[in-house]
């Protein structure tokens, strides 16, 4: 393969329901999200992003979004873009959509760095949004990473860190809370959550 514009080529996406239907051998899907399947491409330790294709148009936005961010340790190296595809490091670790499923704890020192990483991008004149458990990493080196930017220039108020901070201090931290929880009841919670059908004092660690 020679461009990584011919290796996103290779992805075969049904347009009505988004429905994987090809890709290269030298790909193993590593992850599914809202607008993209992501793959690893095997020999590297590159990922690949390939957009749906009613989304191919966030392909330029979440790159230059990411090309602003370059400097920041906690955002992923980009290394190429196109019509329909990002190619970036691949993140060896687990997200903390996995850690809570898996029971893998998320300590405060974790909360702290992912506060500074949107710190730092805020310094960039951005707006982290769109902040949830499956768009943060913990890496097997146990540090940060956060990916799928492409909101991050998006002008509305996303309150979905606090709301998750606020969670994390109001429930997961105290002792008897399940650190392990199935993923049906956490994709239950975030469907009631984006419904905004969760009461405000039942997030809010202000009181
Ligand atoms: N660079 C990467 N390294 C490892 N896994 C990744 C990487 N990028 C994405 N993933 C996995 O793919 C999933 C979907 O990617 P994401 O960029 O969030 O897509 P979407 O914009 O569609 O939500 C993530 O939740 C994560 O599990
Ligand atoms: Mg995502």
């Amino acid at each position: 393969m020679n461009t990584y514009q011919e290796l996103a080529n290779t992805v075969v996406i049904s347009p009505k329901k988004n429905r994987l239907i090809h890709y290269d051998d030298s790909l193993k899907l590593i992850g599914t999200g809202r607008s993209a399947f992501v793959f690893r491409i095997s020999n590297s330790s590159k990922a690949i992003k390939v957009f749906f294709p009613d989304f191919t148009y966030i392909a330029k936005e979440e790159a230059e979004i990411y090309k602003v961010l370059q400097d920041i340790p906690f955002f992923p190296t980009i290394f190429d873009s196109g019509l329909n595809y990002i190619v970036m490091d691949y993140i060896e670790g687990r997200t903390l959509f996995e850690c809570v499923n898996k029971g893998i704890p998320i300590t405060t020192n974790h909360i702290k760095e992912i506060d500074e990483a949107l710190l730092l991008a805020s310094s960039k004149g951005l707006n982290p949004s769109d902040i949830h458990l499956r768009n943060i990493f913990i890496t097997s080196t146990n540090d940060i990473k956060l990916i799928d930017v492409a909101r991050f220039r998006q002008t509305k108020n996303c309150t979905q860190w606090s709301d998750l901070k606020s969670a994390y201090l109001l429930y997961y931290k105290k002792r008897l809370f399940p650190k392990k929880i199935p993923a049906t009841i956490m994709n239950t919670v975030a469907f009631i959550y984006k419904k905004q059908l969760i009461p405000h004092h039942l997030t809010s660690s202000k009181g």
